[in-house]
């Protein structure tokens, strides 16, 4: 019998790098998908809101996922883990104007992406 050794931190660091370079070359087709740069599929409500309105879809998942973190009136500030090119971010700083926001994402294509997005709409600072 033949046994390979797969070392674990090799694999990491392989899955690591698959991941940027797809997010890397994904990104742009998202923006065909969503003008506002949401990188989801939306959030559903039977009777709310109708699956063939996407951009509708789109921001009831932002809607959604600001409710659930109940972000307090007074100044705060947000982290959005795996943000992608900044769609939830940006939406969550048009609803809230004591927010600050701060997005980690692993590809630095998405990173100028949202430094170029957020400028246009005088959003970063
Ligand atoms: C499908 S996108 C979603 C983007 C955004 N949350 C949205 O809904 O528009 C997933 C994001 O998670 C990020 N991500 C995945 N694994 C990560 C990790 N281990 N550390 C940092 N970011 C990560 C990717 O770079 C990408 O920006």
């Amino acid at each position: 019998m033949k046994s390979i050794t797969i070392n674990q931190q090799d694999k990491v660091e392989q899955t690591k790098i698959e991941m940027i370079d797809f997010y890397d070359e994904a990104t742009e087709d998202y923006e065909f998908w969503s003008k506002d740069l949401n990188m989801h599929f939306g959030y559903y409500s039977p009777f709310k809101n109708s699956v063939f309105a996407r951009k509708t879809m789109l921001n009831e998942m932002n809607n959604q996922v600001l409710k659930r973190i109940n972000i307090p009136k007074d100044k705060s500030n947000l982290i959005d883990l795996g943000c992608g090119v900044g769609g939830t971010m940006s939406f969550a700083l048009k609803k809230n104007k004591n927010v600050s926001a701060f997005g980690v994402t692993l590809s630095s294509f998405q990173v100028k992406k949202a430094t170029h997005y957020l400028k246009a709409k005088k959003e970063l600072f």
